[in-house]
């Protein structure tokens, strides 16, 4: 069965339109929370429930001159009625044919999830008709739509006769994102044009141009991007100058940052670029690109970046020139989960362009802002009357064309207004995923009310409020309103302004995979299962328990608090190692009695290994906390605190020689079986009988025999998982077998105990 995605018309008008004072919203910040019961309550709520076989929407298109709104979704285009979503709805159904799904199932694709058409290009084209491209079933396909001048007219058709090739417009694959642009009856489309999601490029499409596109096989031009925006900004008012500028994230290229980083970028285009003459035919040549960067400083000097860019929205200004740009972001880490919104302005990112280019002598130089000559007219330059010289990119000198061509990218990166985050979210089990802002007049001026989509099905109303001066601001969290009854991740977000109702569109794909970070820690993970030196519960339960599993339990990061009982002069293995393969472990120390933390460092005796800490030959002044931190881009989580206890050897000693004499024991042994029903494990006296067998077992000069006790415990303990037996049960099956062993062992004598301790499980 297909899963249902649904379409939300959320109203907005009666709560934005109230009382807004700024003053007010500062002292007394109305936070409200609506759950979906408040919000269908409200009926601020409409809901289209979807068709049953059509999942996954892909794109949206507001028309509101005609007050529609399209929809692309799976084999089908839908049309709803502006002012009401569930009334007078229109439907096209554009299947791939059956040979297409055929040749699509051969090569290996899932007939329900690829095979079918998912529309991923839905744009106005002329007066008429609108331009709709989806993946064919691995076989990009586009058509014109009939959809009249007028809204009376009623038409909504599919011109099936005239079907076009969708390479360069729609993705093959549906999971990955196009993000496209149709003006003047061309179509600009940053997406993957091979079957195998390979070849990722910039197109200009349609029109009675040859197609243009990056160049091909270059990670310095695109390196595996995804694209989430293409707008067109005028540089003046010439039109000659206006460019298409694309927003995307992408890998870092290499020698640009240690190991495999993601960064946010924005590219710019010239509209009237048609490729190089003798070289970069029918290629770009004033494409450029430069990093997005939303950081805030973190502690050990290492910046956050919120590098996953995941949407664009551009704020119209009086200028068109200079909307405000404001950027969804997410952290790349699988551990911590970041979201933050950054706004840039225009006049930073030219600056930027007209910066120095990035440049480096060979695959293993440095990055370096290029300090040579720049040939003219300067590379990233539309050809026109404004900045002179040149008639189009055909005319454009040799050495211009060679210079484009190794130099795409800028040295310098986009820093946001105030050089920060306007909203960070970091303490939350979701992300931010789409964002629109509105103009709303209040009494007292004008504020931007950002609406942002979460996967979770939640949408945040945010608005930004000045403190002092507009350089200053400070985010205030209107609502939180829960769209969606089961938690969805919203892919799409449309704000309809012209009509009577202000109305908040909203998209929501369910179990497409989009986004989904899962916090959970893998706690040394040796052997791949974790023995956990547990003395004082003094359990072999917990004593060997698999942790992953306790992981699994809890579904979410927690802080370990763990005691290690180590010997004077033997080795200790602290065990630590974050789930994301990406982080590093940074440890600290904290000696017993002092405050601070210090940095731990390595020698020949202290080692750091990917599971944790060796320690060798024990020295007691290792007493102390260690804290396991987990450091992924500038992040640090502390995963695991652990005290960390070393006997001395003459004090070990003392225990032992008292463990071999019976009369030292004869309190504890007459103690032990005397607290019969109540459990054994849990009265302090005990503890110190369980402490010293632990001891003598973990000290032993066979660590294999741990291992072995272990193993015999998690087997016993899979085996009960599998007869469901309950866990509580279990655990008390354990207390009394062994409750039984030790009542055993005391019969049996001191001086076999610790060995016949050792080889009680088997016997169990
Ligand atoms: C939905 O799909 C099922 C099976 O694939 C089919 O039998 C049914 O006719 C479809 N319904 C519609 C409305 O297309
Ligand atoms: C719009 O484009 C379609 C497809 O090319 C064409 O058939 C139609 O005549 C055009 N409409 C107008 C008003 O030019
Ligand atoms: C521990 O090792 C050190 C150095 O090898 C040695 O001098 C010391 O005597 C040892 N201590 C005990 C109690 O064995």
């Amino acid at each position: 069965m297909d899963y249902l995605c649904r379409i939300l018309l959320l109203l907005t008008a009666t709560v934005l339109l109230g009382r807004m004072d700024a003053q007010q919203a500062k002292s007394n910040v109305p936070r409200l929370k609506l759950s979906y019961k408040e919000m269908l309550e409200s009926n601020n709520l409409v809901t289209f429930n979807g068709l049953a076989n059509s999942s996954a929407y892909h794109t949206f298109l507001l028309d509101e001159e005609r007050g529609r709104l399209f929809v692309g979704a799976k084999d089908h285009i839908l049309s709803f009625d502006l002012v009401d979503i569930t009334m007078n709805n229109q439907l096209i159904s554009w299947p791939p044919s059956s040979t297409r799904r055929d040749e699509c199932k051969w090569a290996g694709k899932d007939l329900q999830k690829e095979c079918a058409n998912f529309i991923k290009v839905l744009h106005p084209y002329n007066s008429t008709h609108l331009y709709a491209c989806g993946t064919g079933a691995f076989h990009p396909v586009c058509a014109y739509v009939e959809v009249g001048k007028r809204p009376e007219d009623n038409i909504f058709r599919l011109e099936s006769s005239h079907m076009e090739n969708g390479r360069g417009k729609s993705p093959y694959d549906p999971k990955l994102l196009t993000a496209s642009l149709l003006i003047d009856g061309e179509l600009y489309a940053g997406t993957s044009a091979d079957f195998m999601g390979r070849d990722f490029a910039i197109f200009r499409t349609l029109g009675e141009h040859h197609p243009i596109r990056t160049e091909q096989h270059d990670s310095r031009w695109l390196n595996d991007p995804r694209f989430v925006g293409v707008h067109l900004i005028p540089e003046s008012d010439n039109p000659e100058d206006d460019k298409i500028y694309l927003f995307f994230r992408e890998n870092a290229i290499d020698g640009e940052h240690a190991g495999k980083a993601t960064h946010a970028r924005i590219g710019q285009l010239c509209k009237n670029d048609f490729g190089g003459h003798r070289s970069l035919v029918n290629k770009w040549t004033t494409f450029l690109k430069a990093r997005l960067v939303c950081s805030v400083p973190g502690f050990n000097g290492i910046d956050t970046h919120f590098d996953e860019l995941q949407d664009v929205f551009l704020m119209s200004s009086k200028d068109p020139k200079n909307p405000v740009i404001y950027a969804v972001f997410t952290t790349s880490s699988n551990i911590f989960k970041g979201s933050a919104v950054c706004m840039y302005n225009m006049a930073d990112v030219r600056r930027v362009f007209l910066g120095p280019y990035a440049h480096r002598d060979g695959p293993n130089y440095q990055w370096v802002p290029f300090l040579g000559r720049v040939p003219y007219p300067r590379p990233g330059t539309c050809p026109s009357k404004t900045f002179g010289g040149f008639d189009s990119t055909k005319d454009l000198p040799d050495d211009v064309i060679t210079f484009a061509r190794s130099h795409p990218a800028m040295y310098n990166p986009v820093y946001p207004i105030n050089n920060r985050p306007i909203i960070i979210k970091t303490d939350v089990d979701y992300q931010f995923t789409q964002l629109v802002v509105d103009k709303v007049e209040a009494e007292d001026g004008q504020y931007d009310v950002m609406f942002i989509g979460t996967d979770i099905g939640t949408v945040l109303k945010v608005v930004s409020i000045p403190r002092g001066t507009w350089h200053d601001l400070e985010e205030v969290l209107l609502e939180e309103m829960t769209v969606f009854r089961q938690p969805t991740v919203i892919t799409a977000m449309e704000l309809s302004t012209k009509q009577v109702n202000r109305q908040l569109f909203i998209l929501f794909v369910l179990n497409c995979n989009l986004i989904s970070h899962q916090l959970a820690i893998k706690n040394g993970q040796l052997h791949g299962e974790t023995r956990r030196q547990d003395i004082r519960n003094g359990d072999p339960l917990t004593q060997c328990s698999d942790l992953q599993h306790e992981d699994e339990l809890q579904g979410r990061s927690v802080l370990l608090d763990k005691t290690v009982y180590g010997v004077e002069n033997s080795s200790t293995f602290l065990e630590c190692s974050p789930k994301s393969q990406r982080a590093l472990t940074y440890w600290q120390y904290q000696r017993q009695g002092e405050d601070r933390k210090q940095e731990i460092k390595w020698d020949d005796r202290v080692l750091a290994t990917d599971q944790g800490l060796l320690i060798r030959s024990l020295q007691p002044r290792d007493s102390g906390i260690f804290y396991c931190h987990a450091v992924e881009h500038g992040f640090m989580q502390t995963l695991l605190r652990l005290t960390l206890q070393v006997i001395a050897a003459d004090h070990l000693d003392e225990l032992l020689h008292r463990n071999n004499d019976p009369t030292a024991l004869a309190p504890l042994s007459s103690e032990a079986p005397g607290n019969s029903g109540a459990n054994p494990l849990g009265s302090s006296t005990n503890q110190k009988v369980w402490y010293r067998d632990f001891l003598s077992l973990l000290n032993h000069p066979n660590l294999n025999s741990v291992d072995d006790l272990c193993e015999q415990v998690w087997k016993r303990e899979r085996k009960q998982r599998r007869q469901k037996a309950h866990m509580m049960q279990a655990s008390q099956q354990h207390a009394n077998k062994w409750k039984m062993l030790q009542e055993n062992n005391n019969k049996k004598g001191r001086n076999r105990r610790t060995h016949e301790q050792q080889r009680a499980p088997r016997s169990v």
